[in-house]
C-alpha cells in the first residue's frame, strides 16, 4: 500500500484545483459553516496502515453515513426482523422524501432514507431512555473505529434540531402507521445525535473494515457480523447509499458506498480496503461532488471497482 501514497497526494493536488465544488449543505445552519476547501482521503487497507491525504485528521460531521452503523447495531438487536420495518429496495427519490410512504403503509423503503433511518433508530431506542441510546451508538463506533477519541458535535445535533420539521413530519407520518413505537421527539433526538457524530476520514475508513473483510474487524480481531450479513450491507449500499445517485455512483464508481450531507462518503472495497473521503461541497442528490469525483479517479488507476 505504500505506493497509494503518491497517488492519493495527486487526487487530492486534482480536486483542489477544481473550481466547482458543489454546494455546502445549509439546511442544518451549523453545516454551512464548513469551507467548501476541504478535502480529505483515507485509505484503510485489511492489513497495515491506514494511507491518508488532505484534511485526513481533521473532524467532519457523518451525517447519515452513521445510517450504516445504526443498521448494523439495529440488525446485531433484533436480526431480519429489521425487514419488517423497513425494505430493501432503492427509492429514486430524494433522501428526505415522504411520497412513498404514503402509498406503503408508512414502511420506508430503505434504512438509509431518513425516514428508513429514523424507524432503525426507533428500533435501536428499544427500552432505552434516548440518552443510553445516543450512548449505545458512539460506543459502537468508537467500537468498530477502535478510537476512543470519537465524540458528538452538540452544536451540530442542535442546529439540526431548531430545523428538522421535514424529519419530524417523517416521524409522525410513520408513527400513524405503527412504523414507529415510541414518541416522535424521542427517537429525532437519538436521530440527530448520531447524524452529528464527528469523526475524521483515518477513523471512518477503520470503522468501515469489518464490511470489507466479511464481517470482522481485522484490527481488533473481533466478529462484528457474520459474513453473509456484510454482505447484504455492501449490497444495501450499492443500491441505496447514495439515494436517487446510487446508480451513478454504482456506474463511477463501482462500490458499496454510503454518503452524508456533511460531505463524506465511505466506500467499501471487498476484501482489499476501505476509502472514507471528505469533501463538504455536495451534488443535486445530496451526496459530495468533489468525494464522488475522488473516488471515481482512485477506482479507475487502482481498478478496484466490484465490476
Ligand atoms: O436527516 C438529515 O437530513 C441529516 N441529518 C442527514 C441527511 C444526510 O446526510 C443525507 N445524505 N446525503
Amino acid at each position: 500500500m505504500d505506493s497509494l501514497k503518491p497517488l492519493l497526494d495527486e487526487i487530492v493536488a486534482d480536486l483542489r484545483a477544481r473550481t466547482d465544488k458543489g454546494r455546502v449543505a445549509d439546511y442544518i445552519p451549523q453545516l454551512a459553516k464548513v469551507s467548501a476547501d476541504k478535502f480529505a482521503i483515507a485509505v484503510a487497507p485489511l492489513s497495515g496502515p491506514v494511507v491518508t491525504a488532505g484534511d485526513a485528521d481533521e473532524p467532519f460531521s457523518i451525517q447519515s453515513i452513521s445510517k450504516l452503523f445504526t443498521l448494523t447495531l439495529a440488525l446485531g438487536q433484533i436480526g431480519d426482523r429489521v425487514w419488517d420495518r423497513v425494505g430493501r429496495e432503492p427509492s429514486g427519490n430524494a433522501f428526505n422524501s415522504i411520497v412513498q410512504l404514503e402509498h406503503e403503509q408508512g414502511r420506508p423503503r430503505n434504512p438509509f432514507v431518513n425516514a428508513g433511518a429514523i424507524a432503525v433508530t426507533d428500533i435501536i431506542l428499544g427500552g432505552h431512555r434516548p440518552k443510553e441510546a445516543i450512548g449505545e451508538i458512539l460506543r459502537f463506533v468508537r467500537f468498530l473505529a477502535n478510537d476512543d477519541a470519537i465524540n458528538i458535535d452538540r452544536l451540530v445535533a442542535q442546529s439540526e434540531q431548531a430545523h428538522g420539521d421535514r424529519n419530524m413530519a417523517l416521524a409522525h407520518f410513520m408513527r400513524s402507521f405503527g412504523v414507529i413505537q415510541h414518541p416522535p421527539a424521542e427517537v429525532l433526538g437519538v436521530y440527530f445525535h448520531q447524524c452529528a457524530i464527528a469523526m475524521n476520514c483515518r477513523q471512518l475508513a477503520q470503522a468501515g473494515l469489518f464490511l470489507a473483510a466479511n464481517g470482522r474487524n481485522p484490527l481488533t480481531g473481533f466478529n462484528v457480523v457474520s459474513s453473509p450479513r456484510a454482505r447484504r450491507i455492501n449490497a444495501l449500499m450499492m443500491t441505496c447509499g447514495h439515494y436517487d445517485g446510487a446508480g451513478d455512483f454504482a456506474f463511477r464508481v463501482g462500490l458499496p458506498g454510503k454518503s452524508g450531507v456533511g460531505g463524506g462518503i465511505l466506500a467499501i472495497v471487498p476484501n482489499r480496503a476501505v476509502v472514507a473521503v471528505w469533501a463538504p461541497g455536495l451534488d443535486a442528490n445530496g451526496n459530495s461532488l468533489l468525494g464522488t469525483a475522488a473516488l471515481e479517479l482512485l477506482v479507475q488507476r487502482t481498478g478496484w471497482s466490484v465490476f
